[in-house]
């Protein structure tokens, strides 16, 4: 007789770290979480919401309907809009990306979730970034996936590690259960490292290459979760304190054309091999969780149908309230908005790390996004268990420890001398504390 009559599914489902994360930062109130992919609280749409809100609901014609179901697909007015969104953010013309391939879902973790259902059985396999967004390893985990790594640029993957990893499925026969590369393509989260559109191509080129042999489309999938929190002019640099203090700043050769990287859809010939995943939460309000996507048949139909056996529709109200933001205009001026705030924060952070942090630590700054990676001396432990961690959460500062952000990958130790530091929540003020506090409890024990 069993313990349980759980499935393997949950059986296999770990408590995902975000959720750990999550409720440290939202019960200890005295403990500063540069964790949390939280997005800035103080600059959240309050007023927009709640002015949207009450045109939508101020009639029955408007508000009726956004009190009802909708459609599996999502509302077709924000599917157009959010059509004509993505073509401004390419710079395409109007019929680059047809509404009809746009899915509406409650977030993209959502569409993440279900896009991987519809390709993946158990023991396939799935490219990602090393390191990557840790939740989406954890799908994988869940799902039964196995996750390989694959090295990563400071612009976007290394094509030639891409290569040699195919190659390796190949040789090994396991080249057939291989069914999409992920990748975080702005700002990435956890590293901020931006992919650049030569890069994109790339590695469509590098799956074609390989698809006769699996047997089947390999797939990119790409995450633009961050795309829109770009610091507009701001360059991506590289700084790096030197032994004797002082700062070297390399600036990578994207940086100039950072926030400008079209996405892969734009690749000529790429449609059929492109999703692309995006979302309304970090640009506007994760509370209103709306995400959104664009996929090729046959995929379109399995994960709308899969969508239809999870909820049938994402909440109407919500798809409501961002359709109107977008056409009004309300939701560029917010993006521009938050693109100015995050840049000041990003700048309290780096002085910060300049201040406090010891010089053998090297600092990745992104252009845009959410988050600063630090990397410490290799023999130095940053990990859940490790003493760094432990210190600091003794002093009431919380960082995502960056071995949780690589795959279990049999070809490589998982790397844990490195932290994501999230400039995103936290206020001025709990910044620079935090930064810190991280700082005293680094000096004292990196030697
Ligand atoms: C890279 C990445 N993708 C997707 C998501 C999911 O965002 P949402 O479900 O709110 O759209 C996140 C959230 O932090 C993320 O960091």
């Amino acid at each position: 007789m069993k313990k349980n009559a759980l499935s393997a599914l949950a059986r296999r489902t770990t408590l995902p770290a975000i959720s750990w994360l999550m409720h440290s930062a939202l019960t200890r109130p005295k403990l500063i979480s540069l964790a949390a992919g939280f997005t800035d609280n103080a600059t959240l749409p309050v007023e927009i919401s709640r002015q949207l809100l009450n045109e939508i609901l101020s009639a029955p014609k408007t508000g009726q309907p956004a009190l009802q179901y909708g459609i599996t697909a999502g509302e077709s007015n924000l599917r157009q809009l959010t059509a004509r969104h993505l073509q401004k953010l390419d710079g395409a013309d109007d019929r680059a990306h047809s509404p009809d391939r746009v899915l509406i879902t409650g977030g993209s973790q959502q569409l993440l979730y279900m896009t991987l259902e519809a390709l993946c059985d158990e023991g396939d396999v799935v490219l990602v970034e090393d390191p990557t967004y840790f939740v989406f390893l954890s799908i994988l985990q869940s799902q039964g996936i196995r996750a390989r790594g694959v090295r990563l640029d400071r612009d976007g993957i290394d094509l030639g590690h891409l290569e040699k990893v195919l190659a390796r499925l190949k040789k090994s026969g396991q080249l057939r259960r291989v069914k999409a590369i992920y990748l975080v393509t702005y700002f990435q989260n956890p590293t901020g490292v931006t992919t650049s559109f030569a890069k994109k191509r790339g590695v469509l080129a590098l799956l074609k290459k390989f698809e006769r042999a699996a047997g089947h489309p390999i797939y990119l999938i790409e995450d633009a979760a961050y795309r829109e929190l770009r610091f507009a002019h701001v360059a991506a640099v590289y700084d790096r304190r030197l032994s004797d203090g002082t700062m070297e700043v390399r600036r990578s050769q994207t940086a100039a054309t950072n926030c400008l990287e079209k996405s892969a859809l734009m690749v000529p010939g790429a449609g059929r091999n492109v999703i692309y995943t995006g979302t309304y939460s970090k640009p506007y309000a994760p509370g209103a969780r709306v995400g959104f996507g664009v996929l090729p048949e046959p995929l379109f139909t399995a994960v709308q149908r899969i969508k239809g056996n999870h909820d049938f529709g994402t909440a109407n109200l919500l798809q409501q309230l961002l359709a109107r933001a977008l056409e009004t205009g309300l939701y560029d001026r917010h993006v521009a908005k938050i693109q100015r705030r995050y840049r000041q924060k990003a700048r309290v952070m780096k002085q910060a790390l300049a201040e406090h942090f010891p010089p053998d630590v090297e600092i990745w700054e992104a252009g845009g996004g959410l988050y600063f990676w630090a990397r410490l001396p290799q023999n130095v432990s940053t990990g859940i268990q490790s003493i760094i961690f432990r210190t600091a959460l003794k002093h009431n500062v919380l960082y995502v420890p960056g071995e949780i952000c690589y795959a279990d990958e049999p070809s490589r130790a998982k790397p844990d001398h490195e932290m994501r530091i999230s400039f995103g929540s936290a206020s001025e003020r709990d910044i620079r504390e935090g930064i810190k506090r991280l700082g005293a409890v680094l000096k004292k024990l990196v030697k």
